[in-house]
């Protein structure tokens, strides 16, 4: 079967409740004709949550931008699957980007949370990602893989295929001091990481879903979908503007769709 488009959105620390609420609402309405051709998630801030899964969460598929790795115990500050579970959230981030290098979190960590968010049934889009010091050392490959296997190898190939998706997210392409990724060094990328799952989990690997993220926008975009083995977009400050990210969505899925490996 051909794949669907992977593409969506995390807001980061941008966008209160209403405004999380009106933006989602927007891209709902803008979508609509080519919703079926899409993987669409959105992921907005905890406060947020509730009221976007009420207001499109029939027809979006939203997610948490974290998630704490136990079911309860004296974790101040952290949220459990449990209290996703409740307001209908059953789709996390785990380990992007800002949480390991501005909050600290492990590789460990981030075990835990895929462990928990498979046993809750969640899908996690797990983001991997080298920083330009391990990219300059020629560490980029080995640093990718490293964290796939730590944080994601010990799922069954079954969890994996069913509720494992990759976002590769390299440290020093992301945000307002980050530099794209040209599309043939994603593409490479791509290649060492569908060959990681491959490696973990057999021919199940294959069917799982790895997404570029990194300072894409919209003239960059279609060049990188158009590379084979990227099965989609994760952009931040591109997608924020409903009729930016909607222009972007309709430049990249005519390519995507074109592409042979799809
Ligand atoms: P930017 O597109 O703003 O670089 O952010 C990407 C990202 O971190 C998505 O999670």
């Amino acid at each position: 079967m051909k794949r669907r488009l992977y593409i969506g959105t995390n807001t980061k620390m941008f966008q209160t409740g209403r405004e999380a609420e009106e933006y989602i609402r927007r891209m709902d309405e803008l979508i609509d004709d080519i919703r079926d051709r899409l993987e669409f998630f959105f992921i907005p801030s905890f406060t947020s949550l509730e009221r976007v899964v009420r207001a499109v969460g029939e027809r979006i598929r939203i997610g948490a931008q974290n998630m704490a790795w136990e079911d309860r115990g004296q974790f101040t500050g952290e949220v459990s699957p449990l209290m996703l579970e409740e307001i209908g959230v059953r789709f996390v981030l785990i380990g992007h980007s800002e949480r390991r290098h501005v909050f600290g979190e492990t590789d460990i960590m981030e075990a835990a949370k895929i462990r928990l968010a498979a046993d809750h049934g969640f899908t996690a889009l797990l983001c991997i990602g080298e920083t330009a010091q391990q990219k300059e050392s020629g560490l980029a490959a080995q640093s990718v893989l490293e964290q796939l296997k730590a944080a994601a190898g010990e799922l069954s190939p079954e969890e994996a295929s069913e509720r494992l998706w990759i976002g590769y997210e390299p440290v020093w392409a992301i945000g307002t001091a980050g530099t794209p990724a040209s599309a043939s060094y994603a593409e490479d990328m791509h290649a060492v990481i569908r060959s990681g799952l491959v490696e973990l989990f057999g021919e199940k690997g294959t069917e799982i879903p790895v997404l570029y993220g990194g300072s894409v926008n919209p003239s960059n975009a279609p060049e990188i979908i158009e590379r084979n083995g990227i099965d989609g977009l994760f952009i931040g400050r591109s997608a924020w503007d409903p009729d930016r990210f909607n222009g972007i969505i309709r430049d990249v899925l005519p390519v995507f769709e074109r592409r042979a490996d799809r």
